[in-house]
């Protein structure tokens, strides 16, 4: 048996993971947390003796608290593995971001991550061999306009993540970085900045968007033990667009 922690579930890279593990093996778990909506909440009835969904904001301690505690009670276990998926985006000239935005965004895609690091530090879970994969972005290592505070936050991220994995080498710390992906915030693109998304198609060597599954593949591969000599890195996941920078 092997428990998933996953942050950010409800919808999107997150909600795909759920699936995508618990039908992988009959065997698997999650423990996740969503912040407001799961998508396709009926599909997961069938699962509901190997899932345990908790609400609220993943980047507060006493909620991640909470998620241990109950993973404890229902599973019996601690989470093995670990996806820090949750993320908020935030599109903005710099001088016009409001203070609350910018607050929101570092407290869910920097902090979110450094707490719940804390958590696995203070009850020692973090030398017992665990895997944990953090979903940054191509914005962490290049320059996207008005998306400079978002890559901000993936860059600390994964700059927090390296010198982790090299202090505590029991377990394993690695990102990955999509390019553009079809999940909610896609067809908020489509449709708002049609241009723009016309742009991202002829800019992408592979000309499509990536599907969640192909993310959730790459995230596969640096939980298992396929990747057991890999850590402290960042996996690109993104049709090409980097390579032909
Ligand atoms: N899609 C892309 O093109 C793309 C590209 C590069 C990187 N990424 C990264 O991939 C990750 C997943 O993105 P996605 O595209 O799947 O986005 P999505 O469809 O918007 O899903 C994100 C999920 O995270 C949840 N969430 C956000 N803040 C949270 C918080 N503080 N606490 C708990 N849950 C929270 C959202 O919940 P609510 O909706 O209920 O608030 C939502 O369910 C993010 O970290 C994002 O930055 C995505």
């Amino acid at each position: 048996m092997t428990i998933l922690f996953i942050t950010g579930c409800g919808k999107g890279i997150g909600r795909e993971m759920i699936d995508n593990w618990l039908k992988s093996d009959e065997k698997n778990k999650v423990v996740g947390i969503y912040r407001s909506i799961i998508e396709k909440e009926n599909e997961l009835e069938k699962y509901a003796d190997r899932l345990c969904l908790v609400q609220g904001d993943a980047s507060e301690t006493q909620l991640l608290e909470k998620c241990f505690s109950s993973s404890k009670k229902i599973f019996n276990d601690l989470p093995q593995k670990y996806l820090v998926n949750a993320g908020v985006r935030c599109r903005s000239n710099i001088e016009d971001i409001k203070n609350d935005t910018l607050e929101n965004l570092w407290n869910t895609n920097y902090f979110g991550l450094r707490k719940l690091l804390i958590l696995l530090v203070d009850q020692s879970i973090i030398k017992k061999n665990i895997s944990l994969v953090y979903v940054s972005s191509i914005v962490a290592n290049v320059g996207f306009i008005n998306l400079d505070d978002y890559g901000a936050t993936k860059a600390a991220a994964e700059s927090l993540l390296r010198s982790i994995a090299v202090k505590y080498p029991n377990s394993r710390f690695n990102s990955v970085a999509p390019g553009f992906t079809k999940t909610s915030y896609a067809n908020n693109f489509m449709k708002n900045l049609p241009d723009l998304y016309d742009w991202t198609l002829s800019r992408i060597p592979t000309k499509r968007w990536a599907e969640s599954k192909e993310i959730c593949s790459a995230i596969n591969f640096l939980l298992s033990n396929h990747s057991s000599y890999i850590t402290g890195q960042r996996l690109v996941v993104d049709g090409g667009w980097l390579a032909s920078s």
